[in-house]
């Protein structure tokens, strides 16, 4: 259930318009989207990520070459969810909605009546996602600060992002699920190789981070080759950090390869919510989801090739490099 983001009471849909008790009031945007993003929870005019990004994202995940990864995360949920009546579900930080809106088709083919929102806190994301499917309900908002009744979500997605297991705890229904899809350690193996000097190889510890909180059920880890075009390519590059830190050479190298493969390494964890008697939700604000912004011309015309940086920074690309 949807609550007001300045006073946390309940919010009722009115027609076109949400509103609580006290009178805050939103309406919904013509493209059919509710924007819930408070000034004062957001740290730049337009935070998350911009217009290019998410139409490299789109571009990128509507080719189907992460259909697989799509197709694990939504039976894990039907597993979880089939006996649940009328579900509430969330994917978190959804950005231009694919794995949304492919969990929607999953969960109307097994007859599961559902309310599925998806949220981010780019405006240009959700404005994209809203095209996708009007059943979904599309909200701007800050994922820290996610506009839910406590623990009223019956499965919380999180796709490729950076992971703060005090909100999602309390999103999350005491008898609900969070599942995280998160870069394993081989991820984009190639173009790791192709851009750094000295590629790393290592992976976030994603059971550890949420280990105080939620209980691991399963990992399902994928390890398949994709095969890009130039087209993919291109897309692939516009939405993973790790291409921002090539030089154009590297890059025109990388676009000049008619069929180039990529291992994609993945895992996909699904958590349950440990009985904790009180679990207090940290105000943080979008930078921890933030992706990491494209470098200035300066930086992005170097040369030099970069070697990735300290353990800090290569885990920081679990969420970085939205897979
Ligand atoms: C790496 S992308 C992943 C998008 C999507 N989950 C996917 O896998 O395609 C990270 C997303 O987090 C969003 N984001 C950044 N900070 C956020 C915050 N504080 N609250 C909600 N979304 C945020 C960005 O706008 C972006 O869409
Ligand atoms: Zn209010």
């Amino acid at each position: 259930m949807l609550v007001c983001p300045v006073c946390q009471n309940p919010l009722n849909q009115n027609g076109k318009n949400l509103s609580c008790e006290k009178s805050h009031s939103f309406d919904q945007a013509k493209q059919g989207y509710f924007n819930l993003l408070l000034n004062t929870a957001k740290n730049s005019q337009s935070p998350g990520d911009n217009a290019a990004m998410v139409k490299a994202r789109q571009a990128f995940l509507d080719s189907g070459l992460y259909k697989s990864i799509s197709d694990t995360v939504n039976q894990l949920v039907i597993e979880h969810l089939w006996q649940t009546e009328s579900p509430q579900l969330l994917d978190l930080a959804c950005g231009e909605g694919y794995y949304t809106q492919q969990l929607h088709y999953a969960l109307d083919d097994h007859q599961i009546k559902h309310s599925l929102y998806g949220l981010d806190i780019s405006k240009d994301a959700i404005k994209t996602a809203a095209k996708r499917d009007k059943s979904i309900h599309w909200i701007v908002a800050n994922g820290f600060k996610a506009p839910f009744a406590s623990n009223s979500l019956h499965c919380v997605l999180n796709m490729f992002n950076r992971v703060n297991a005090k909100t999602l705890h309390a999103l999350c229904h005491e008898n609900g699920k969070v599942i995280v899809a998160s870069a394993a350690k081989y991820h984009l193996e190639q173009l790791k190789h192709a851009i750094y000097n000295t590629p790393k190889f290592e992976e976030f510890d994603m059971v550890g981070e949420m280990g105080n909180e939620f209980d691991h059920d399963v990992r399902h880890q994928l390890d398949f080759a994709i095969k890009l075009k130039p087209e993919n390519t291109q897309a692939l590059l516009g939405m993973t950090p790790h291409a921002w830190r090539s030089s154009p050479e590297t890059q025109q190298q990388l676009l000049e390869n008619p069929e180039l493969e990529l291992r994609v390494n993945v895992n996909i964890d699904c958590f349950t919510p440990k009985k904790l008697e009180t679990v207090k939700v940290e105000t943080e604000t979008e930078s921890k989801f933030a992706p990491e912004k494209k470098p200035a011309t300066a930086e992005a015309k170097a040369t030099q090739e970069p070697a990735e940086t300290d353990t800090k920074d290569v885990n920081q690309n679990i969420w970085k490099s939205g897979g």
